[in-house]
Formats: C-alpha cells, structure tokens, sequence
C-alpha cells in the first residue's frame, strides 16, 4: 500500500451467491462491526438481482456497491444485458470487467475488456479491470509479458484523465478459490509490472495514483502480508468476502495505522 498517493480499496466479489434475503442478512452484521474505515475504501460487487437494494441497505455506510459486469453498449436489442448507464443510474459506483471467470465461462475476450472499460468510464463508473495468468503461463515464464499485454489491450484509447477513476486487480487464475495464495512476492512483482505498463503508457504522475489490488484467496490470515507490498493496494476477495467476520478481519488489515 501506499497511502500517499492512492487510495486503498478492499473489495469483495460475490459471485452468484447471496439471494436477497441473504443480502439483508449479510448487511446487518457486517455493518456493525465495520463502523468507518478511516484508511480503506470498502466495495462489495454483488449479483445484478441484488444491486438496488444493497445500495439502499449500505446507504448509510461507507461501502460503495458495485457491479459484476456489464455490457459495452449503452443500449440495444442485446437480451439480458445490463449498461453501465442502468448501473450508473442505480447508484452503482464501480464494475468488475474481465473477470477469469468471464473471459472462461462467457467468451469475454482482450477486445470486449477494453470496449467495457471505456463504456464504463464514459458512463461515470470506477472499472475494477482484472487481469491475470493461467499455471501454465506461469509455468512457461511468460506471466510478466501476458499481464503486459492484458493490461495495455484493457487500457487502448482510455485517455489519461480517465486513469484515476481505473482500478486493476491482480488474480492470477491458479489462485482463485483454489485456497492456493500467490506469495506476496510472486503477487508484487506482478502488481509492479502493471503499474510499470501505466507508467509507460501516461507517465509517472498517472501511475502513482492507480489502485492495483491483489485477488486469489485472499483471506484473513495472509491480508497483512500482501497489503505490505508497496504497489499492493488491496484485494479484490471472492470467497471470504461472503462472510462478514471475514470481511472485516480484511478490512482491518487494510486499515492499520
Ligand atoms: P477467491 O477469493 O474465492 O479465491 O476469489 C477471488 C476472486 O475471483 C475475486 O474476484
């Protein structure tokens, strides 16, 4: 982390899990025991069926809702999408785009990344953009020249003044809900190199601002240690982000002194 320049931002995906009662459920324990985090912004990304009412239950708390995709177009013959302009209208104040899980299961590709990032942007939205490598491009050795590549093809067009609004999340594919954790040097070194890209791209001043979080299983017990990586500046969480005391022990972590 590094305070001084940009902003912490611990976030969790839920995935499709949590029905709305669920969501109710959720909220009232975890808000509690949250209070205000003086040094960390709290997101939580939940199912689009969830979205009003988990801005309306946070509202008086400092967690910010996000989206778990959207669609490129702002709107169109495009059956069961949802625009970020809809998003944007709710409430909604950040979008994950390219999730693995996107790019696996619903042929998101380099392309519709960099056409969601920039919807995103133009609608008003904060894109959490994740990039990420397989095991068997970490095994070849060609991870820092993959994340290279994702991260330019996400940032194609996206003019400098846009930058501060973009957030990055790190998940290599090996390490989500697999319980197998980058080591904090392994996810460092890639965080660095994403942020590196930016420099490259718009300059050291832009780069410094970038949140560039850690995802992969992050959990309670190895938060800290990630979080102390200088160009780590949170976690994206998916698993233990569906627990409120495990929410939070992440929080805190985020959130020392
Ligand atoms: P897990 O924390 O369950 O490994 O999921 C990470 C993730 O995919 C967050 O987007």
């Amino acid at each position: 982390m590094n305070r001084r320049y940009r902003k912490t931002i611990i976030a969790g995906n839920w995935k499709m899990n949590k029905t709305l009662t669920e969501t109710k459920a959720f909220a009232e324990e975890l808000k509690p025991m949250l209070g205000k985090p003086k040094w960390c912004d709290v997101v939580l990304c939940v199912p689009a069926v969830n979205l009003q009412a988990a801005i309306r239950l946070f509202k008086d708390s400092r967690v910010s809702i996000g989206a778990e995709t959207c669609h490129y177009e702002s709107s169109g013959a495009y059956t069961g999408e949802i625009a970020p302009e809809m998003l944007k209208d709710l409430g909604v104040k950040y979008v994950i785009i390219g999730h693995s899980e996107r790019r696996q299961y619903y042929n998101e590709t380099d392309v519709t990344v960099n056409k969601k990032v920039k919807a995103a942007l133009e609608a008003g939205l904060r894109p959490i953009v994740c990039v990420g490598e397989s095991l068997e491009q970490r095994d070849m050795g060609v991870t820092l020249e993959f994340i290279t590549y994702q991260v330019k093809c996400a940032l194609a067009g996206v003019g400098a003044d846009k930058m501060r609004h973009v957030v990055f999340a790190y998940e290599p594919i090996w390490a989500i809900g697999t319980g197998r954790t980058a080591t904090a040097e392994q996810a460092a070194e890639v965080c660095e190199t994403i942020r590196t890209v930016i420099r490259k791209l718009y300059g050291a001043r832009v780069a410094r601002t970038v949140t560039i979080q850690y995802g992969g299983s992050m959990n309670p017990k190895n938060a800290a240690e990630l979080l102390s990586q200088p160009d780590i500046d949170g976690g994206l969480i998916g698993g233990a982000s569906l627990k409120p005391e495990q929410f939070v022990e992440i929080v805190n972590a985020a959130n020392q002194d």
